[in-house]
């Protein structure tokens, strides 16, 4: 560490990344939004005076980017907005490998780099989709982690930590105490197979903050990762709470105050888009709609959006004074600018 000291690094045993909620405590994460509730009645504030935060895009984004961006810009700090491959030089991230291919640049030097000119390394890279074993070790992030000298955030990887955050505001500010609610995570049916990371992030979430969990799919290939039903599983009994998987529909929405709706892909096609299709054509009625939410106890409904309509949820569930989707996207700018107070 002496070495780092006498170079003028940052000691980087007292960064905190904000990766995976899985690090935070309750209390941690409930102190972010605290004060995310107060920065959303006051929004103007100076706290990133002087701070910039360097924001990798490897894929697209309306909200993230979005909120991220005026979120910094009303604490008065600098966003710099960069999509390797595009308007940044292209990436490697295998250690020791010849470099005679696509990308200009090692992640070693671009983590170094950027940490030399920002306070910050935000990050959005989802899975390739290729060999699930590899993805679902999150190396393109932790590799930022590994070689930043400032904090790295998650704008989604193989998880969404701050979808977690704006998405437990929401149902904080509507329901109030979360403790003992039931909550429903469903599969719905999309053309793609799609990230499972709202979902893994869905699970995380609700089981930490006291809810009784289920997690409804059509069959066993729709399934999450083990580590999250795990955790879940876990969580749920530490806290006294049931977590349950179900394929029925009915027994998904019996009773539940909170149905949260996405699209995975699943993990048993992975990197098998074609063979998945065939199954997965199969489940289109998971869609959210009038008829299902009627067997909830008046259930909020909300989903991280970008959403399908009449493919994942119909335009009478999406238009319902139930649905907080629009509430749980607003929230991500005030989560982010907590976040990024706490943080730097
Ligand atoms: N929910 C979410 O992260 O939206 P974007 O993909 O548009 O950023």
């Amino acid at each position: 560490m002496l070495g780092f000291l006498l170079l003028g690094y940052k000691d980087m045993d007292d960064i905190r990344h904000f990766i995976s909620t899985y690090d935070w405590t309750k209390d941690d994460l409930q102190a972010i939004i605290d004060e995310a509730v107060k920065l959303k009645a006051s929004p103007f504030q100076a706290s990133l005076q002087n701070k910039s935060v360097a924001m990798l895009f490897f894929n697209p984004s309306l909200r993230t980017r979005t909120s991220f961006e005026v979120g910094i810009s009303e604490l008065s700090g600098t966003a710099i907005i960069l999509q390797p491959g595009k308007d940044a030089w292209p990436i490697e991230f295998e250690d020791g490998v010849i470099m005679d291919q696509d990308p200009e640049e090692y992640v070693k030097e671009v983590a170094q780099v950027l940490s030399e000119y920002c306070d910050c390394i935000a990050i959005r890279a989802f899975p390739k989709f290729v060999d699930w074993n590899i993805d679902r070790t999150d190396h393109v992030i932790k590799s930022f982690a590994k070689y930043a000298s400032v904090p790295v955030i998650n704008m989604e990887t193989i998880e969404h930590p701050c979808q977690e955050l704006a998405h437990l505001m929401t149902l904080q500010e509507t329901l109030g105490s979360l403790e003992g609610k039931d909550y429903l995570l469903t599969w719905t049916y999309h053309p793609k197979p799609l990230n499972t990371a709202v979902a893994n992030s869905s699970l995380l979430i609700a089981s930490k903050f006291g809810m009784n969990v289920k997690l409804l799919c059509p069959s066993e290939d729709y399934l999450l990762d083990r580590r999250y039903l795990d955790y879940a599983q876990e969580a749920c009994s530490k806290n006294n709470k049931s977590f349950e998987i179900t394929h029925d529909i009915n027994a998904g929405y019996d009773g539940a105050n909170i149905v949260y709706a996405k699209s995975w892909g699943s993990l048993n096609f992975y990197g098998n888009p074609k063979d998945e299709f065939k199954v997965r054509k199969n489940f289109k009625h998971f869609i959210v709609d009038e008829e299902k939410m009627e067997l909830t106890n008046n259930a909020l409904f909300s989903h991280c959006l970008p959403l399908r309509r009449n493919v994942k949820a119909t335009d009478e569930v999406m238009d319902s004074p139930n649905c907080v989707a629009i509430q749980e996207a607003a929230n991500r700018k005030h989560v982010q600018k907590s976040l990024l107070t706490k943080i730097l």
